[in-house]
């Protein structure tokens, strides 16, 4: 099979194509011969040495592809073989040949490609525990989506307009107009703007009911700032560490440094809530995240799930993909296809 390794830490040159033995799918797994992979932020952080998650390089990251079953391990019914599905996967997914446990495998809706496909589980699944199972959105209230011109960005506006709550996005101003068409109310270019100041100005000084933010550090006391009382703010990421110009690792430090606090009694007080998010620490709960995507599938059949897809690469271009979305130019999901 062909993968893209990460050779060494660094920048998009550290990535290799390589020919690997074909794997044969162990008990209770699937074997996915694979269409469309999904690059994720945190492929990125793991290439710069930035990810804790991601196995010791070199090796293979990738958390989701779409493609057809072509082989089963013992356990696994034989009416798989010949299916279109994805899946998420635990790293490996930059490959054209995949093996998976059937768990973490769903049946990929005629209605959408592939490439569409690898667009929804981390991005929507992400998006549903920040929103809904942890951030209780409801209609009529107020959301701030940071990012949401990215992947993750895309999948929260699509739920928070399925909601019916007033939604406010951050995004690089280019990604405004296409924002505004996908359901986003206000957009604010936090690039050069104060956004704090233009959401106080725009919610005029109440601030909002939830924050999603992947930032991190200091950016975390920025927003927990802007919710208005009974707020929540839901924390999943530390993005900006791939903003320092220190080496490696240490470019968590101005991130670690700058992360609030956050004492009980001063919660109780403000009447607001943190919370945390991290799918990738969610393995042992398959049938919590089958039960989120069966919703999200019901949403794809009534037209409310709208994975987009910005830009397809073919896998042995994977380095410009990832440079595409480290250089800030993707709306919605970068994907490799096969
Ligand atoms: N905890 C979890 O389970 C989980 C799951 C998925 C993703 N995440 C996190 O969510 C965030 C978004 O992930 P994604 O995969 O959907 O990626 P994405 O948002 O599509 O990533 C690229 C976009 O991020 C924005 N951005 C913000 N800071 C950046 C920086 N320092 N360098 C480059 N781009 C930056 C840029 O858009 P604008 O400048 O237009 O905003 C860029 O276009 C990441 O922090 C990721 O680690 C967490």
């Amino acid at each position: 099979m062909k993968q893209i390794f990460i050779a060494a830490r660094g920048g998009p040159e550290k990535l290799q194509l390589r020919e690997s033995a074909d794997p044969n799918p162990a008990a209770g797994q699937v074997r996915i011969r694979v269409r469309a992979s999904g690059i994720n932020f945190a492929d990125i952080m793991a290439r710069q040495g930035l990810y804790p998650d991601a196995p010791k390089i070199p090796c293979v990251v990738g958390y989701e592809v779409s493609g057809t079953v072509d082989a089963v391990g013992s356990g696994i019914k034989e009416s798989w073989i010949g299916k279109e599905v994805f899946a998420l996967t635990r790293f490996g997914g930059y490959s054209d040949l995949v093996t998976a446990p059937e768990r973490q495998v769903f049946a990929k809706p005629e209605s959408i490609s592939h490439e569409q496909a690898v667009a929804i589980p981390v991005n929507y699944l992400t998006a549903w525990q920040l929103l809904v199972v942890m951030g209780s959105l409801k209609r009529g209230e107020t959301v701030l989506i940071h990012n949401a011109g990215g992947g993750v960005g895309l999948a929260a506006i699509d739920i928070a307009r399925q909601i019916g709550a007033m939604i406010y996005g951050t995004a690089s101003g280019g990604k405004h107009a296409f924002l505004k068409e996908r359901g986003v109310h206000e957009a604010i270019d936090y690039r050069i703007k104060d956004w704090a100041v233009e959401l106080n100005r725009l919610t005029n000084g109440k601030g909002v009911a939830l924050i999603t933010d992947p930032l991190g550090g200091n950016h975390w006391r920025k927003s927990f700032k802007a919710l208005r009382s009974t707020g929540r703010l839901g924390m999943f990421g530390v993005s900006v560490a791939t903003n320092s110009k220190l080496a490696g690792p240490l470019r968590l430090l101005p991130v670690a440094l700058g992360t609030p606090l956050f004492h009980p009694l001063a919660l109780m007080n403000a009447n607001k809530s943190v919370f945390g998010v991290n799918l990738g620490h969610l393995w042992h709960e398959p049938e919590m995240i089958a039960g989120w995507m069966e919703i999200l599938l019901k949403g794809i059949a009534d037209g409310w799930v709208r994975p987009h897809v910005d830009k397809s690469f073919p896998l042995e271009r994977a380095g410009e993909a990832q440079s595409y979305m480290e250089e800030r130019k993707n709306i919605g999901k970068v994907v490799l296809t096969m």
